[in-house]
């Protein structure tokens, strides 16, 4: 029999695509989702690619007895993918009851019903911003390298969440945790069925270029050209979403097959190298021949300057690497793009 992962948060961005790399390599996928920021086709997307459609169930992760009626219907489950959470940073700040809220009520159920269900293997979605900006000794950054306080409540739910997640598994609960620290996730699935979709008007850099050059935004901002930086605008660690997805599969046969040294591992998941917004957007331009319409703008609030990561523990421990280029996880955001357009989504 086929074992069952529950994937929250399985029908946004990470989640698809981490979901079809599961059922790949042979996983059930139980999808939970309360689709406050993405929609439930996204499943007829995964199943056109993989040709099996993943169980999905509306459910929100805050609602305990919502949740539990899932684990019950689902049992056995083996294990468990959180990505289901709020993550508008600038909304956080200016809603910080709402992040504290859903991230930390969500990821509490989540763990009180595992003893009791026999799930003992738990996958957090972490975020680099749990690093805020590095010394400049600490880059690239390791798992060693200190938390710093958080930018914005929604990064601080992300260090919350690892905390919580951490004392738990070391009370002597039957669960182990693996904590995966991402970089910037860009891109879309290769058969373009599943991608990146925001709502409203994009927060971050890839959707509001490849908007841009589609033509629905007039012209994209580079937020800042003063930073200590080469040319100085910000450094980030580009990592293609389908890798992403796959360090996924990576650390679950690593938490089922028992082959992690303790109740709560950490692994950043990035390239090991860092990109400039500018250097991005000429190499969006290049791979793809599309001339992009830029300007340099100010500065944007609470941007680190620059970040990336050192994936060695990945590579070396969960024999995890990240194999695309930045010009394949460009073109692949760039035909998603085109594909919302064809259509006649965006
Ligand atoms: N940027 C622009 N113009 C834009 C949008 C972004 O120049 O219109 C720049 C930003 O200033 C930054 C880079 O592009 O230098 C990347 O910005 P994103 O908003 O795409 O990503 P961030 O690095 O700011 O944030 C991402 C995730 C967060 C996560 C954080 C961890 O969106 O959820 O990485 O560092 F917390």
């Amino acid at each position: 029999m086929k074992k069952r992962i529950l994937v929250t948060g399985g029908t946004g961005f990470i989640g698809s695509h981490t979901t079809v790399e599961l059922q790949e390599a042979g996983y059930d996928v139980v999808i939970v989702d309360n689709l406050s920021n993405s929609s439930a086709d996204v499943v007829d997307g995964i199943e056109a690619i993989t040709g099996q459609r993943p169980a999905f169930e509306k459910v929100d992760c805050t609602d305990y007895a919502a949740l539990e009626a899932v684990f019950k219907k689902y049992a056995p489950i083996e294990g468990i993918i959180h990505f289901a959470a709020s993550k508008a940073v600038g909304e956080s700040v200016l809603q910080p009851l709402k992040y504290y809220y859903n991230n930390t009520v969500s990821t509490i159920n989540l763990l009180r019903l595992m003893p009791e269900n026999g799930v003992k293997a738990f996958i957090f979605s972490s975020s680099c911003t749990v690093y805020g900006q590095p010394d400049p000794e600490n880059l690239p950054v390791t798992e060693e390298a200190p938390r710093k306080k958080a930018e914005s409540p929604y990064g601080n739910t992300k260090k919350i969440d690892e905390d919580i997640i951490t004392d738990f598994c070391h009370s002597g609960a039957p669960v182990s945790a693996i904590l995966l620290r991402y970089f910037n996730p860009i891109g879309a699935h290769p058969s373009a069925l599943i991608g990146e979709m925001p709502n409203g008007v994009p927060n971050n850099l890839i959707p509001y270029l490849t908007q841009t050059a589609i033509g629905i935004r007039e012209c994209l901002s580079v937020f800042g050209n003063d930073y200590n930086t080469p040319d100085g605008s910000c450094i980030r660690d580009y990592i293609y979403v389908v890798d992403l997805a796959k360090a996924h599969v990576a650390a679950m046969e690593r938490l089922i097959g028992g082959k992690n040294q303790e109740a709560v591992e950490v692994f950043n998941i990035g390239t090991g190298h860092g990109v400039s917004v500018l250097e991005l957007i000429h190499t969006f331009e290049k791979c793809t021949g599309v001339k992009l319409n830029y300007k340099i703008a100010g500065r944007r609030a609470g941007d680190i300057e620059k970040v990336w990561g050192n994936v060695d523990k990945a590579n070396n421990i969960m024999g995890w690497h990240a194999v695309h280029t930045l010009e394949e996880s460009l073109s692949s955001a760039w035909n998603w793009q085109k594909k919302l357009r064809e259509r006649g989504i965006m």
